[in-house]
């Protein structure tokens, strides 16, 4: 995968560099299942290819976060790729009418002084790896592709991460969620 485009597209189907291990639906409606997905960064408004499914997403600019916050995340986050990082996370996101209706601050206050997304999601950096790509403006059935990159020996630790975030006033507002966890193809799953 190419770090430095803006447009992503990913895509189930019977080949990819990544084995998909567990698709499982969180909220409102699921996804098919398919053996392998592929990531490709793509020129804007590429044309739609064959696959069990595919979505796309755009890396953009940061909407919530404040100077020192920006300036943590930038200090300890790792970048996608590691090689100790077989194991992978896609997690899209859809929110509500009623998320969507509220002002940036408003949104801002559930995300951060509410809900600790941000307190919670640096507690476990440099562990994870995470990348935000926004779909809504992209006719998209999510609002967001989210993905993230870690260790088998840090397995765990997700689980405590997604659990703690679902648990938060800002996970009330999220209509549609799938989890479909990852391994590198070609890598043992232990
Ligand atoms: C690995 C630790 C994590 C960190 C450090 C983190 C950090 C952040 C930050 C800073 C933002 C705001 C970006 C902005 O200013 O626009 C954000 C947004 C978001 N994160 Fe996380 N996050 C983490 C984990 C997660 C996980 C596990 C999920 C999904 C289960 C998730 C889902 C999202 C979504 C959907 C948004 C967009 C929210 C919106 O714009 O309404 N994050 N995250």
């Amino acid at each position: 995968m190419s770090s430095g485009g803006r447009h992503f597209e990913f895509r189930a189907g019977t080949a990819g560099g990544w084995r998909i291990t567990a698709n499982a639906q969180v909220s409102g409606a699921g996804l098919p299942p398919a053996p392998f997905l592929s990531v490709h960064e793509i020129p804007f408004a590429a044309p739609p290819v064959q696959a069990a499914w595919s979505m796309r997403g755009v890396r953009s600019h940061d909407r919530y976060v404040n100077r020192p916050e920006k300036e943590r995340l930038a200090a300890i986050q790792p970048e996608l790729g590691r090689a100790q990082a077989t194991r992978a996370a896609l997690i899209p996101i859809r929110k509500s009418d009623a998320w969507w209706a509220m002002a940036q601050d408003e949104r801002r206050a559930i995300i951060e002084e509410k809900s600790r997304h941000i307190t919670i999601g640096l507690q476990h950096l440099p562990a994870v790896a995470r990348r935000l790509y926004h779909c809504r403006d992209l006719g998209q059935e999510f609002d967001f592709i989210t993905w993230f990159e870690f260790a088998p020996m840090h397995a765990d630790q997700f689980e405590t991460l997604v659990a703690n975030l679902r648990a938060t006033q800002e996970w009330t507002f999220v209509d549609r969620e799938v989890d479909i966890r990852l391994t590198l193809a070609g890598v043992s799953q232990s």
